[in-house]
């Protein structure tokens, strides 16, 4: 119960990890506000909350900054305080072209809904949290951000703005113990992958997904939401301005192929 009294926001909380954060958060404790673009599937999300009393949501597009400065005041106005912050809603695009045809369009909407999204609610809820000296953001990032191979090139870059978004929010934010941290998940089985592993399934080779991984699997929600709830907690009162990677050691290894029989 490590989030007892404690008031978190989760933004995309309407599927995947957002959803078994929010689930995770909740079942420890804590008072959440969902927020999502995803009315329907926040509202699923919230009936299958224990204790309503405690569960609140929001439908908005975290890409615009005055529905995201109302949402905070409103959080505020209903539970009194923000402790936690997980900014975790975020778009791949779906698009792999290579640099040389992007478009710029594309590049707009990615960089606008990842990195600005984040930049608005800790805008905004870090203003509360440098007040009552206490809070923890937790930052949705990705392997793309660290490496190239993960995502579109839009996308990758988004998230490795948001490893470095971590680092100058922590900087700023931690003479108000304020701490900001990211966790960057490999693949996981979510909304957003859900085509590569229909994919994958339609052709029989759901045994590849993930075997680049040390662990030699894909992940679950729910083992990126256990490291979020590790790092907006009092368990990591200690750790400010860290992207902590949740890949099965992806990004610990090369893993050339050939070099390992
Ligand atoms: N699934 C993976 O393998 C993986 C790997 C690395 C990082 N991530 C990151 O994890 C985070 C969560 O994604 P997921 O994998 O759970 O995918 P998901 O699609 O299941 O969940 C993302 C949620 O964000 C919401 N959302 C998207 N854009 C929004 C917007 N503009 N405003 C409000 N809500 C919005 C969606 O409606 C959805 O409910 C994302 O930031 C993603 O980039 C995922």
């Amino acid at each position: 119960m490590r989030f007892e009294n404690r008031i978190a926001i989760v933004t995309g909380a309407a599927s995947g990890i957002g959803r078994a954060t929010a689930q995770r958060l909740a079942a420890e404790g804590a008072s959440v506000a969902l927020v999502d673009w995803n009315e329907e599937g926040l509202s699923a999300v919230t009936h299958s909350l224990p204790d309503q009393s405690r569960i609140w949501h929001r439908a908005l597009d975290i890409a615009d900054e005055a529905a995201v400065e109302q949402c905070v005041a409103d959080v505020l106005a209903r539970f009194g305080r923000i402790d936690v912050l997980c900014n975790n809603a975020g778009i791949s695009g779906g698009d792999y072209s290579p640099i040389t045809e992007t478009s710029t369009e594309t590049w707009q909407k990615i960089l606008g809904v990842n990195v600005m999204g984040a930049v608005h609610f800790t805008k905004y809820a870090a203003r509360s949290m440098r007040e009552q000296r206490r809070g923890a953001i937790v930052n949705t990032a990705s392997v793309a951000g660290i490496r190239s191979g993960a995502g579109g090139n839009a996308y990758s870059a988004s998230k490795a703005a948001i490893i470095n978004l971590t680092m100058t929010s922590a900087c700023d934010l931690g003479e108000w113990n304020v701490r900001v941290n990211a966790i960057c998940p490999g693949l996981i089985e979510t909304g957003m992958t859900a085509p590569v592993f229909e994919r994958a399934r339609a052709a029989q080779k759901e045994h590849k997904l993930g075997s680049r991984s040390e662990l030699r699997r894909y992940g679950h929600p729910e083992e990126v939401a256990a490291a979020i709830a590790f790092l907006a907690s009092d368990d990591a009162s200690y750790v400010t301005g860290q992207a902590l990677p949740v890949d099965g050691g992806n990004t610990a290894s090369l893993n050339l192929p050939g070099m390992k029989v």
